[in-house]
């Protein structure tokens, strides 16, 4: 059985290099992400997990650039040259902290092609119409928000546009679908999306951590309570998600009448839980 397990492992590998190069080579689109630190890395990080990208492709500046040591021996083009990279890359992803963006527009400015660039932006509260003033031309330019999970190919992104065609559209929410799920919405929502997907991660973490402590108080070990909560909330929304099913439907299920649950749901209603989450996305959203 264990050889026959082998022989298997063995196939699929040969398979799986083989749709890999395929797609490399299907796939030369050239994007520099100017600014990898946490989310540009976290981009950078889900592209070189999927076999549809190919390092050499890949261009990443900041301007500690030693701590992109390990992104070079991967075969990603390092440096500290933003207009370098513009001008060897078509996708331009900027994402510095807002304060820098007009910085780095003025960097790359001389290298932006219109017929061949395309800029994303994700730096939050910075409008499309801020950007194309900062480039001075009519390029197509997009504003992305995605969220840490594209590290492992699992962001939820949104993006907005200016005037662009309906096949650049569809080319930028490609790549992140390849890293997760990707929709367009109106730029009026951006900030909304920013709030809802991007620090929605932290308020599900927070979620996850009080999951934990319940779960030590009522006897479980540090490490044992992580791996329920983790795989529960996982699994929660992938059932959401591939099913297409309402949480309160589901609530419904899982809540037997005088049961454990309802109760111990209840109590935590009394205790303001839905209202403080709204509350707490409400005050994020007037903070932006
Ligand atoms: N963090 C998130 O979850 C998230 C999600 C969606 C959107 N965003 C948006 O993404 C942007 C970046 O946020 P962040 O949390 O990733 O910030 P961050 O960790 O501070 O990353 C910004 C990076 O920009 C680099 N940088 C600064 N000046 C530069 C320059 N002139 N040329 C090239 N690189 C330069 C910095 O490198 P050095 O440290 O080497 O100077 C740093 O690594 C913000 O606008 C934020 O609104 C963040």
């Amino acid at each position: 059985l264990t050889r026959i397990k082998l022989k298997y492992e063995e196939k699929n590998a040969m398979y799986h290099t083989f749709v890999e190069n395929y797609f490399k080579q299907m796939n030369n689109q050239k994007i520099a992400v100017l600014g990898a630190g946490n989310i540009g890395l976290s981009i950078i990080n889900g592209l070189l997990d999927n076999p549809a990208f190919d390092p050499k492709n890949i261009y990443a500046t900041r301007n500690k650039i030693e701590k992109l040591a390990f992104l070079e021996e991967k075969g990603v083009n390092v440096s500290r040259d933003n207009a370098k990279c513009v001008k060897d890359a078509e996708i331009v992803m900027i994402c510095v902290k807002p304060y820098k963006v007009a910085n780095i527009i003025e960097e790359i400015k001389e290298n932006i092609d219109p017929d061949r660039t395309i800029i994303l932006s994700a730096a939050t509260g910075v409008s499309l119409s801020q950007i194309s003033e900062m480039i001075g031309m009519n390029v197509p330019v997009f504003r992305i928000m995605p969220n840490i999970a594209i590290e492992i190919k699992e962001s939820m992104t949104c993006i907005s546009h200016n005037d662009v065609s309906e096949e650049k559209v569809d080319q930028i929410l490609d790549i992140f679908n390849n890293l997760g799920k990707a929709i367009a919405i109106d730029e009026e929502l951006m900030d909304a999306s920013t709030v809802l997907g991007a620090c929605g991660v932290a308020y599900v973490l927070r979620f996850i951590r009080a999951m934990m402590q319940g779960g030590i108080e009522i006897g479980f070990d540090a490490d044992t309570a992580a791996t329920i909560a983790y795989q529960t909330v996982k699994g929660t929304g992938e059932l959401l998600l591939k099913k297409g099913l309402h949480p309160e439907r589901e609530i419904d299920k899982v809540t037997t009448p005088k049961g454990c649950t309802i109760a111990g749901l209840n109590e935590m209603e009394h205790q303001g839980f839905s209202s403080s989450l709204i509350k707490g996305i409400v005050t994020s959203f007037s903070k932006i």
